[in-house]
């Protein structure tokens, strides 16, 4: 695969799922999980990677280096991480990718006046001495470093060149001109990266310069921007899949992508993503981030291909020309495929996931063996969807400090829905709680808190059906926040009874919480198994 080429017909494409993404609000990821994305990431064929912030936590440097040293081989993608213009984001940014085969240094300062004179109180004649000294210091470790002015969508013209042309004299290699807030319009954006590329000194055509754009999407402009960057002469898009990221997002992968595929006459430019990857990415991230794909998104929403009028239908029958310009398959639809059941064999599971992607040890091969079983045995036709499903379900567990060894509901119209749950601490030990709800899942959720204690607030409940059928397995993700709201944890839980899935999304989001704020503040007292009815009403 090409990483960095200077082919002036390919537009490479930067992923910061795991980073721009990640500061969605409440997609925290952990990082077992950003290296199952970044290994999707690279087979989706993407040129670079956006690891993450090293300087932001020990927990985001120790990720960066996993993405590096895991995904990072010579033939894959570059491995980038993100740096502040200070010294110690970058030097922590050089000990998060320097194990990658392709390292780069990403580092950034804000240029617009609102941000100079409201966030760094910096002049910009000192801002151009601080980007001086960023750059060449990023520059003493790696030939490969990326530099953006943040919020160059609301900095002046002239000073955005002048920015641009220190960071290249000082010896950046990618421009990435940010439209931080999402402020811009495309025939503006067109005109700011064209007169960047004409303008800057030592940035022209035949440079070497990659120059990239970075969108947000306030007024749901992004991929018409980073398209009419393009346009313009950017050769870089920095993306998240599902347009993931701070308030209304970033671009789209996915739209991008399709954008240049599906009007290929238009733009005449190639990339390297393979979009049949493009639906299993997006499942992906939105199962490990809890956040949803809207039903009506572009590409991978579920509606994207559907068909409902009679006009429509009645054209697609005829021909699928009539109202689709691509086609489901091309970017990783399938029909639900009826590939196993529950006379199927380890082999037969285990070739079918590496067909899929996943590559199982023997344990976990044999631990996801006897879940397959499970539920080929309740389920006739067990379906790439539900395998799916049951490999986010496995993949995407955070430290275990409780677990769930069974839960018991009764519910029902004669009133007071009750469950009883057995739970095992990291330390082996024992909790059974019984506890009343208003429902049944609510009355679950109650008997986990009695055992954790972990107060919290649930902001996010939601319940999808994995394939159609009365047998189809269920999905359940959920947010819960910190009572002060400061943070949020989200949970994910497949199952082929929705409550037990419920649960399952609620103990892995509380795990989260626990992992982030401290196991041993919600440790509780005792080792002896308890039991008792933990609230006899809703609200307690
Ligand atoms: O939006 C932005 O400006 C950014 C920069 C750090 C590139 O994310
Ligand atoms: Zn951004």
């Amino acid at each position: 695969m090409a990483s960095r080429v200077n082919d002036e017909n390919v537009v490479l494409f930067f992923d910061t799922t795991l980073r721009d993404g990640e500061q969605s609000p409440g997609a925290t990821l952990s990082s077992a999980e950003k290296l199952e994305i970044a290994r999707q990431l690279a087979r989706l064929g993407v040129d670079i990677i956006e690891a993450g912030f090293p300087a932001a936590s020990p927990d985001d440097l120790a990720a960066v280096q996993r993405v590096a040293r895991e995904v990072g081989t010579p033939d894959g993608p570059v491995i980038c991480g993100l740096a502040r213009a200070v010294d110690k984001d970058i030097i922590a940014c050089w000990e998060g990718v320097k194990d990658a085969a392709k390292p780069r240094i990403h580092t950034f300062l804000g240029t617009s006046d609102i941000h100079l004179k409201y966030q760094t109180g910096l002049s910009r004649a000192e801002a151009l001495e601080v980007v001086r000294k960023a750059v060449t210091l990023a520059r003493s470790f790696t030939d490969d470093v990326e530099f953006s002015p943040m919020d160059a969508g609301r900095t002046d013209s002239q000073f955005l060149v002048e920015v641009c042309a220190v960071a290249v004299a000082c010896g950046a290699t990618t421009l990435n001109i940010p439209d931080t807030v999402g402020y811009v319009t495309p025939q503006e954006w067109h005109e700011t990266i064209a007169n960047l590329i004409a303008e800057t000194p030592g940035a022209g055509k035949g440079s070497g310069v990659v120059w990239s754009v970075h969108c947000h999407n306030d007024l749901g402009l992004a991929t018409a921007n980073s398209l009419a960057g393009v346009l313009a002469g950017a050769r870089q898009v920095e993306v998240t899949i599902n347009g993931i990221g701070e308030r209304a997002g970033n671009t789209s992968l996915e739209e991008v992508a399709m954008a240049l595929q599906t009007r290929a006459p238009y733009y005449n430019l190639k990339t390297h993503i393979n979009t049949r990857e493009i639906v299993k990415t997006s499942r992906m991230v939105s199962n490990y981030t809890g956040m949803h794909v809207q039903p009506n998104k572009a590409v991978v929403g579920a509606n994207a291909f559907a068909h409902e009028a009679g006009i429509h239908q009645d054209g697609m029958l005829k021909h699928a020309s009539t109202y689709e310009i691509m086609t489901p398959e091309s970017v990783g639809w399938t029909q639900s495929r009826l590939v196993l059941g529950k006379h199927s064999g380890r082999h037969a599971l285990k070739v079918r996931l590496q067909e899929l992607g996943y590559e199982l040890d023997k344990d976990q091969l044999n631990h996801i063996f006897g879940r397959f079983k499970a539920l080929a045995d309740a389920k006739k036709n067990v379906t790439d969807a539900d395998l799916e499903a049951l490999m986010t379900d496995e993949l995407n567990r955070p430290t275990e400090f409780f677990r769930l060894q069974d839960i018991q509901i009764t519910s029902g119209t004669m009133g007071m829905p009750t469950a009883t749950a057995r739970l095992v601490d990291i330390d082996g030990r024992e909790f059974v709680q019984a506890a009343v709800g208003v429902g049944p899942v609510d009355a679950c959720y109650k008997a986990l808190d009695a055992v954790i204690r972990c107060p919290n607030t649930l902001i996010e409940y939601s319940v999808h059906s994995v394939t159609e059928g009365i047998d189809a397995l269920g999905e359940v993700t959920v947010r819960i926040a910190l009572p002060d709201g400061s943070r949020s944890f989200g949970g994910y839980g497949a199952d082929k009874d929705v409550i037990v899935a419920s649960v399952k999304a609620y103990l892995a989001a509380l795990n989260r919480l626990m992992a982030s704020t401290g196991y041993g503040e919600h440790k509780p007292e005792g080792s002896a198994a308890t039991l008792g009815v933990a609230a006899a009403q809703s609200g307690s």
